[in-house]
Order: C-alpha cells, then structure tokens, then sequence
C-alpha cells in the first residue's frame, strides 16, 4: 500500500500585544518616523500586527501552537516521532527551536531539527516532512513556522518595520493510506542574497554588522510575483492538477497585492485566496500555518478541499504545496 502523509490537527498562537497600524505609526512618531494607516494599508493591505513581550521567544510561540495543533489531531505530545521548526528568529545560535520546543513539551528522544528558509521555511519544512514520513523514518510529525521578527526590525526604516509582526502555526502531518500531500517544488538562488537580509553575525563575542532587516522592496516585489507563479504552475503539473482544482490557495502572507497579482497570473478568484495579511502583517515562515489554521478554525477550509500553499522568501527561496486537506 502507498503510504502517504496527510495534516491531521492545525494551530497557532498569536503574543497577545496588538499594534495597529494606528498603534504603530504614533509609536513610531515618538522617534522621529513618519508613517501612517493610509499609507501602510495602500501598499501592503496590513492594518495591525502583533509583537511579542522581550522574554517571549519563537520558541515560546511554537509550542503553544504545537500544543493547539496536537489537540485538533487528538494527539499527546509523547505520540509525535519528528519536530520541524521553520524559522529565522532562532532563540539562540544554537541549539535549534526545534529541540527546545521538544523540551518545553516534555519530550525527548525524537529527531528535532530547525530549516531556515525565511519567509519560505514552511514550505521547505512540509516538503521534508511529507518525505521523512512517505520513506518510513516518521510517521506523526510537528511541522511548525514561528517567529519573531519584532527583534530584527530596524525601526528607524518605516519601509521595512511597518510589514513585519510576530507569531506562531503549526500542523501535524501523519502516514496516511490516503493523499493528503499530492505534490511539492521547492527552489533557491543564492544571486539574490543582498536584497533581503540581515547581514550581522557573531564573531568572537561581538555581533559584526547589522543585526537588523534590510530589504530592497521593488526588487523583492518583481522576483515574488514572477517565482510564485512559476513554482505554482510547477506544483500543479506535479499533482496533475489545474488551478480551477484548487478550492484554496494558502499564500505567504507578505503584502496583499504581491497576493493579488500572483492569483492574476494564475487565473485563480481572488475569492480562493486566503488573507490574513490584514491581521497578521508578515509573520515570515509562520504566515502560512497562521492562516491555515485560521481558515480551519472559521469552516472556510473543510476536509476534503485542495489546497496550494506557495511561499517565496530571502535567499531566495520559493516554493510550493499541493494538497487534499
Ligand atoms: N510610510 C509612509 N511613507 C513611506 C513608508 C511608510 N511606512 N515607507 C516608504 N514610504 C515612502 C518612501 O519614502 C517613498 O517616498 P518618496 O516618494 O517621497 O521618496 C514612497 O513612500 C514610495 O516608497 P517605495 O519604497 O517606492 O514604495 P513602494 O510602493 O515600493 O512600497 C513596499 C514599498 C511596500 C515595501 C513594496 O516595495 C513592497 O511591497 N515590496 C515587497 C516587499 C515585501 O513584501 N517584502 C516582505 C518580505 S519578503 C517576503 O516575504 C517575500
């Protein structure tokens, strides 16, 4: 029989400190930088996001997803046999998210280990999963994305810290005799390192370079468009799917009209796309289980719909999922 892997439980978590864009702009007025709700929600479609508390790490985040998503699958901790942590907000350099979310969920023994993608970690994570699980070496895996940007954020740039906020989604992917994950295509170019980074890093006890985000937003925006189309159309041939098969496409939640004109290229409603941008901002690696898991939680996504899921982040990476929910 062909073993197959297949999300069974969906979460999130979201730090309770809710920044309008209103919230946001008179924060950042105190310093000097202007920057308003009219001007964030025309360029981007984001009205608020969420900050964590300075105590609070991704790892914080993760596990309550993670415990959210295992009570949807009906699954104790003890039963899951591989954890994937997506993110680029590690707590520390080392060891990875994915061990100590291992710990704080009272678990041991199991492989644990974090993907760094950025804003296309998930991507990556679920790709690996579903493979580990189709080859036998698992067969319930957390697969989580969860961030916290708010601490790489140079608030002194209203062109990068006004899109980016903090949080958490997880999914639990289990060996199934039926499909779930129909097809995936993942993709990097390491060309385009500069134009979405944060070049710092730890030399002997100093953080040598910025340690904060820096991006070029019109470069950013022509590559996503042009990538998410391509592995989208490339994921769709793999699963031997049309877009008119798809009930619900589940974007990186980036900037809305990066959304729109993906959907555009792709002939796909606007009403099939999934948004959370509005609430959420850009919650990198987590932006795709975040919405998931909301749009499971309000009935919109039912068991038994098709689902692409496509994320293009720095590095770059891009990247795509077909699957039967
Ligand atoms: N508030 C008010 N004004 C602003 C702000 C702000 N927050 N930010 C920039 N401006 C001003 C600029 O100073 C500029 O003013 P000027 O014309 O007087 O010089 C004007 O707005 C236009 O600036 P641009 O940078 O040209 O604005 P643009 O229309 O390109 O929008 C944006 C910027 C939203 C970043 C856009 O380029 C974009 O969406 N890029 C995609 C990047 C993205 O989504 N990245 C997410 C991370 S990557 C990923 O997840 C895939």
């Amino acid at each position: 029989m062909t073993r197959y892997s297949r999300i069974t439980g969906t979460g999130s978590y979201l730090p309770p400190r809710r920044l309008t864009n209103a919230d946001l702009a008179a924060e950042l007025a105190a310093k000097g930088v202007e920057t308003s709700d009219e001007w964030i929600v025309e360029r981007t479609g984001i009205r608020a996001r969420h900050f964590a508390a300075p105590d609070v790490f991704s790892s914080d985040l993760a596990v309550e997803a993670a415990k959210n998503a295992l009570d949807a699958a009906g699954l104790l901790p003890s039963d899951v046999d591989l954890i994937i942590v997506a993110t680029s907000t590690p707590d520390m350099v080392f060891p990875s998210v994915a061990c100590i979310v291992q710990n704080k969920l009272g678990i041991g023994g199991c492989p644990a280990f974090d993907v760094q993608a950025v804003c296309c970690g998930f991507i990556y994570a679920l790709t690996l999963a579903d493979a580990m699980i189709k080859t036998g070496s698992a067969s319930k895996a957390l697969v989580i994305g969860a961030e916290v940007f708010s601490r790489i954020l140079d608030f002194s740039d209203r062109t990068t810290c006004v899109l980016f906020g903090d949080g958490a989604g997880a999914v639990v992917l289990e060996a199934s005799d039926t499909p779930g994950i129909l097809a995936s295509d993942l993709h990097a170019d390491g060309k385009n390192v500069g134009i979405l980074c944060v070049p710092g890093h730890v030399s002997g006890g100093q953080v040598l370079g910025s340690p904060l985000l820096k991006m070029d937003g019109q470069a950013v925006f022509k590559l996503a468009v042009g990538m998410l189309e391509s592995t989208a159309r490339a994921a769709l041939d793999k699963a031997k799917l049309t877009e008119a098969d798809i009930d619900w496409m589940v974007p990186h939640q980036a900037n809305i009209r990066i959304m729109r004109s993906t959907a555009r290229k792709l002939k796909m409603p606007l009403e099939k796309v999934v948004v959370t941008v509005d609430q959420h901002g850009n919650t990198s690696a987590a932006s795709i289980p975040l919405a998931l898991d909301v749009s499971v939680r309000s009935g919109t996504i039912k068991k038994g719909d098709t689902l692409m899921l496509e994320a293009v982040g720095g590095g770059f990476t891009w990247g795509a999922v077909i699957l039967k929910y």
